[in-house]
């Protein structure tokens, strides 16, 4: 890990194209509740897919991957150019009003690191030197040593926006880019977002900061006793679930409804083997297998998995025109839920990160 001391001085200055002049704070009020989150990392200089996933610890690659909307086949030793922006996913926790990363990532003090150096430039200016300090309670930023290791907050929230389940996203604001732009990009509002960063103003928008995006998240048929329940995965992006096992990806191509498969991977943890994720009832349907008949489709949904098995169940949605024309929303989908249980060996409990 010492590879980088001869370069790393006092480096007190650097090249940064997008620096935060305003510290993130996100609200979070929903005390003691974790979710997942996005942040964007703005590469401050040319490296890789490995070394982003090793500094932020993302457990699993696939879900970096997923984040980004990168295909299944892209390697983790892609490079990343100076100044590209790369999503990281990561578990949140609401505490004390506002959501900060649950204990990760945590990075060790390197030969001639600073607390600034580590905030501002190796961490691209997601957090100050001042939260990270705080977080960790040193008393003195100036005075680190090497080893040392420093959990870095970073910024995010899990609270519902205007009565909706969201995924958070810690945009770095480009530069000659408008509250406007923004809100029109991902689907929200001017007003949602100014209330939601605090801003009474649009025209206090600064390049660089980490402004609090919620995105859309796909409506799913996790079951509430799932492990992974709410299952939230934000448009156009793609995330593994059931230690590995499943799919899941939300774009507007599919109206914003989660598509799930089997994802071809080997299993996480204790589990040997994925299962044939059969629906009962339908013996040839898989999960991720859809037939029509007449204008009604019938999915084989996933809904969730508990430490020994993963479910699935039939969902018919009616596009009939007369009758879908009399219901909106929910109402419009007729549910049949025929759950299969599939045994499997004991495993250790893990969340979908
Ligand atoms: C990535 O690079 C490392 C070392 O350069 C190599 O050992 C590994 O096989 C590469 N992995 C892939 C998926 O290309
Ligand atoms: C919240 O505040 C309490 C009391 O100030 C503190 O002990 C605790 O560490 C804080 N939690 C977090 C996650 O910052
Ligand atoms: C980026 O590269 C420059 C030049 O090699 C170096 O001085 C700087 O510390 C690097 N920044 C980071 C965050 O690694
Ligand atoms: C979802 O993502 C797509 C592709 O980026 C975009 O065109 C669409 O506007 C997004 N929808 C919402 C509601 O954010
Ligand atoms: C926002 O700020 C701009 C420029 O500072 C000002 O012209 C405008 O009146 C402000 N709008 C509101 C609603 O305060
Ligand atoms: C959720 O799962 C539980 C236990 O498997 C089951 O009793 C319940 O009916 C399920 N709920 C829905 C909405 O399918
Ligand atoms: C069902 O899904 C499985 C696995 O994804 C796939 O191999 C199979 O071809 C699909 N069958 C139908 C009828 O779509
Ligand atoms: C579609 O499903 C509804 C009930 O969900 C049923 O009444 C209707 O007959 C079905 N239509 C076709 C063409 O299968
Ligand atoms: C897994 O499920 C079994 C039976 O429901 C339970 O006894 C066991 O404690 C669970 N293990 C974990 C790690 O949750
Ligand atoms: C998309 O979903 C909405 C609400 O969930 C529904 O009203 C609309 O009819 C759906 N559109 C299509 C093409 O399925
Ligand atoms: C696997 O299961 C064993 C007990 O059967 C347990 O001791 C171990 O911690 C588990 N490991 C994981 C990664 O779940």
């Amino acid at each position: 890990m010492g590879y980088a001391k001869a370069l790393l001085g006092v480096l007190l200055v650097s090249a940064l194209a997008a620096t935060s002049t305003v510290q993130a704070n996100f609200k979070c009020k929903s005390t003691g509740s974790t979710c997942t989150a996005l942040v964007d990392f703005v590469a401050p200089n040319a490296t890789n897919l490995a070394a982003i996933q090793t500094l932020f610890q993302v457990k699993k690659f696939h879900n970096l991957i997923g984040a980004n909307n990168l295909p299944t086949s892209t390697s983790i030793n892609q490079t990343v150019s100076a100044g590209k922006t790369i999503r990281i996913p990561f578990t949140c926790l609401c505490a004390n009003g506002t959501g900060v990363s649950n204990g990760t990532p945590v990075y060790t003090v390197r030969s001639g690191d600073t607390m600034y150096h580590i905030a501002h430039d190796l961490f691209a200016g997601l957090v100050t030197y001042e939260q990270i300090a705080a977080a960790n309670k040193v008393p003195d930023a100036t005075n680190i040593d090497v080893g040392q290791q420093f959990w870095i907050p970073l910024p995010c929230s899990c609270d519902d926006v205007d009565g909706m389940k969201v995924v958070h996203y810690g945009y770095v604001v480009p530069k000659g880019s408008t509250v406007e732009e923004i809100a029109q990009e991902y689907g929200t509002t001017q007003a949602t977002l100014l209330s939601l960063n605090q801003m009474a103003n649009a025209s206090e928008l600064q390049a660089g900061q980490v402004l609090d995006v919620p995105l859309k998240a796909c409506s799913s048929n996790v079951n509430s006793s799932s492990l992974d329940y709410p299952l939230l995965v934000a448009n156009n992006t793609y995330l593994y679930t059931a230690s590995n096992c499943v799919k899941c990806k939300c774009d507007s191509t599919d109206n914003y409804t989660l598509q799930c498969e089997p994802s071809g991977l080997k299993p996480l943890s204790n589990w040997t083997t994925c299962p044939a994720m059969q629906c009962q009832g339908a013996d040839s349907l898989y999960i991720g297998n859809a037939t029509s008949s007449g204008c009604n489709q019938t999915t084989c949904a996933y809904t969730g998995y508990t430490n020994q098995t993963i479910l699935a169940a039939l969902v018919t949605q009616s596009t009939c025109p007369a009758s879908a024309a009399s219901k909106i929303g929910f109402q419009g989908w007729g549910w049949n839920f025929f759950l299969i249980s599939i045994q499997l060996i004991f495993f250790c409990l893990h969340l979908s990160q």
